[in-house]
């Protein structure tokens, strides 16, 4: 009976820390300070963003969102085109024609393929590569900053942002947002976090799936080592 109680306890630990680290990433920090009107500093929460990696649709939406929006400036180095096709079930020739703005070869790199020199002179900061932002900073972290940009005539590009003020980045969603209702703005948001999801861990959901069918298998096998525990031990007693 010891043998299987260590090896219940094992297991317990397996899935325990298989689910602590997926959760484990959420962003400690919170999303930065802001001044109320009466000047006191208050700490902004991080909104949660909808990420569900197996919602292909949104992931979808937020690879062509990205592609339109952002990669114009930042790049995303680990992530190849023909990636996109494959994992995203988007046609190749969907890809081709509407997501590969910057170059024409499917193994290509997501590149703004801008030099960073003079993206740093232009604005002052280097846009970073967004491979792995979400891992960097936490889904909710990048969901929140992206809904915090406000207009601010006092800033070069005419925009600043809470979650990290005087921000260098320009406030590219402002059309989008005049043009949106406030449910369909947040869902595109939430769309290009999701691929940005995605594109951090792009194995995360088949990642998951192996997961639950190794403890499944060790549940199985339990079975037949308590048979094998008790009979070995049947004689001895
Ligand atoms: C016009 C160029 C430009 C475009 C387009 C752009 N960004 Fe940026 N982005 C920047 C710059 C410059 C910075 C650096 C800001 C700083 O350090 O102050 C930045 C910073 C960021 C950061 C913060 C990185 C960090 O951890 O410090 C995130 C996240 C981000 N951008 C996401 C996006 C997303 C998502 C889009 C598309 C919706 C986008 N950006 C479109 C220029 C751009």
């Amino acid at each position: 009976m010891k043998a299987v109680k260590k090896l219940v306890a094992g297991l317990g630990l397996t899935v325990a820390l298989g689910l602590g680290a997926t959760s484990a990433q959420a962003s400690a920090e919170g999303c930065g300070t802001y001044k109320t009107v009466d000047g006191k500093e208050a700490h902004l929460a991080c909104e949660k963003a909808p990420v569900d990696l197996t919602n292909k649709a949104s992931i979808q939406r937020g690879a062509s969102l990205f592609m339109s929006y952002c990669a114009g400036c930042h790049s995303a180095q680990y992530v190849r085109y023909s990636k996109m096709y494959k994992d995203l079930d988007i046609p190749k020739e969907l890809v081709e024609k509407y997501l590969m703005l910057t170059t024409d070869q499917v193994g290509d790199h997501i590149n703004a393929g801008v030099d960073p020199e003079l993206q740093k002179a232009w604005f002052g900061a280097q846009p970073p590569d967004l491979s792995l932002e979400t891992r960097l900073r936490g889904n909710d972290w990048v969901y929140t900053y992206l809904l915090a940009f406000y207009e601010d005539p006092s800033r070069p590009w005419g925009a600043n942002n809470i979650v990290m003020p005087n921000v260098a980045m320009p406030f590219v969603l402002h059309d989008m947002q005049m043009n949106t209702s406030k449910e369909e703005y947040r869902r595109n948001i939430g769309d290009i976090v999701n691929f940005m999801a995605w594109m951090a861990e792009p194995q995360a959901h088949q990642r998951k799936i192996y997961g639950f069918w190794v403890i499944l298998f060790l549940l199985a096998l339990l079975i037949p080592v308590y048979l094998l525990n008790k009979e070995f031990w049947k004689d001895v007693k």
